[in-house]
């Protein structure tokens, strides 16, 4: 093969003019793991709202499927919101996969160094490729399900999911992946744009404390759903129905679901 052949075609021609791309791609990267972030701490505070008791997670799944808004419940809403962070997920894995060792050679090498050097900043790095790696499997399951099934949310249906359909494990490993490839994203990302200012050394304390408070009340609102669906498996299926909502919730449900009086105090989990 000509010498001039060979070098055009291993790419070692000099390009007068550097690429954005990688740039760009950087960029993109960044910014849909923080909408992604964002959207977990969102999702985190709904999910738990069922440690202030089934009716107040009720009225939140309700309010998300339209009931207040439009004399109806519609679950296809949900499925919208779904297919969006899925389309956000996909794209965001997609740009990461660029940044996975290509084979196992180079995934001995990383290893070897992150070992040797022993620093920190490599070494949450490799976690967020183990947890990145697992998050591919355990969200896309998740979101196909909340996306085909929106109707089956609620403080029974997500809690007989649980426990008598055996989800828990699941969701206990992938609670633990998320907070964990959330928690170092965030502090890549600030690490990265530099922003906001804060020493390496306070972010990373931020980092561990935002982890800690998630990882805490993700845990404890999977007990609250493991509890409630333990009791509730010999009904196995019924949904929820509040017997009565706040004066306020009931003014904004549709005419004649609600007798509208004042209801008695909210009910435990
Ligand atoms: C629009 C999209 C989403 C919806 C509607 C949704 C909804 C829910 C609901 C209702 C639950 C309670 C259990 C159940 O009913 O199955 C739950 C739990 C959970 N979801 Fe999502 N989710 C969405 C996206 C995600 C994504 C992208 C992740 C990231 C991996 C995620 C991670 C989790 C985790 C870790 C739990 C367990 C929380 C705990 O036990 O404390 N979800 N989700």
């Amino acid at each position: 093969m000509p010498t001039s052949v060979f070098i055009v075609q291993s790419d070692l021609v000099e390009h007068p003019r550097k690429s954005r791309w990688p740039a760009r791609l950087d960029l993109l990267q960044s910014g849909t793991g923080l909408a992604l972030a964002l959207f977990m701490w969102g999702h985190m505070f709904f999910v738990a709202s069922i440690l202030l008791g089934k009716t107040t997670m009720w009225s939140i799944t309700r309010m998300f499927e339209g009931y207040f808004f439009f004399g109806g419940a519609y679950p296809r809403l949900v499925s919208g919101v779904a297919a969006g962070i899925l389309l956000l997920f996909v794209l965001h894995a997609l740009l990461a996969m660029r940044k996975f060792p290509g084979d196992y050679r180079q995934y001995r090498k990383m290893r070897a160094h992150v070992k040797a050097m022993r620093h920190e900043d490599s070494t949450l790095w490799i976690w967020q490729v183990y947890t990145g790696f697992a998050l591919f499997f355990l969200a896309s399951a998740h979101l196909y399900q909340m996306l085909a099934w929106p109707q089956n949310i609620g403080p029974y249906a997500s809690s007989d999911r649980m426990w008598s359909d055996g989800l828990w494990p699941f969701y206990l490993v992938m609670l633990l992946a998320v907070e964990v490839h959330g928690g170092i994203g965030l502090y890549r990302l600030a690490m990265k744009w530099n922003w906001p200012k804060f020493s390496r050394n306070f972010l990373k304390k931020l980092k561990w404390a935002l982890t800690g408070f998630f990882l805490l009340l993700g845990l404890m609102t999977l007990g609250a759903y493991m509890k409630i669906g333990f009791e509730h498996q010999a009904r196995y299926g019924e949904r929820y129905q509040p017997a009565d909502l706040p004066l306020w919730l009931q003014e904004l449900a549709p005419e004649g679901d609600f007798p509208r009086r004042n209801p008695p105090a909210e009910d435990a989990p």
